[in-house]
């Protein structure tokens, strides 16, 4: 099993940016608590941070044939990148969305989600816990 974890714009700044909302563990603790939980469920999983629309589309483009499942948090492209869905739908990876806060209980423009329309499942308002239980619905309904 192999999982593509995918964070869009601003998310390197996990730490610094609005601690109030994200926290003030770094986009690096992210990955090493993904990590942990992917060596517990024998999941090798890949990083990319990118704070470019072009860059995620040619991230999840080149994971055709490749991964076995996306977990995608597209940051603020969420909620207007249908060039972002359309690259999802293009591949056909089982992809879950994560966002560390309650998008919903924030301004409306948040409630809006195109990579939503083809995730299956969304985790948001837990956290980084949202990455490690996507990664386990990922594992437990794909893993091999
Ligand atoms: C976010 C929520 C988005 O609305 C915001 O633009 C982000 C982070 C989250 O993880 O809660 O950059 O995706």
């Amino acid at each position: 099993m192999h999982i593509l974890v995918i964070n869009g714009p601003n998310l390197n700044m996990l730490g610094i940016r609005e601690p109030d909302i994200y926290g003030r563990k770094t986009y690096a603790d992210l990955c090493e608590f993904i990590s942990a939980q992917a060596e517990k469920e024998n999941v090798a999983v890949e990083f990319y941070q990118s704070n470019h629309e072009g860059g995620i589309v040619d991230k999840i483009q080149e994971a055709y044939g490749k991964a076995d499942g996306i977990i995608i948090n597209p940051g603020a492209y969420t909620h207007t990148s249908v060039a972002i869905l359309d690259a999802l739908k293009a591949v056909g990876i089982p992809t879950c969305e994560i966002h560390i806060s309650d998008v919903n209980a924030r301004e409306p423009f948040r409630s809006i989600s195109y990579v939503g329309m083809y995730a299956e499942k969304t985790y948001a308002g837990y956290g980084f816990n949202g990455y490690t239980m996507a990664l386990s619905y990922l594992n437990e309904k794909y893993g091999k």
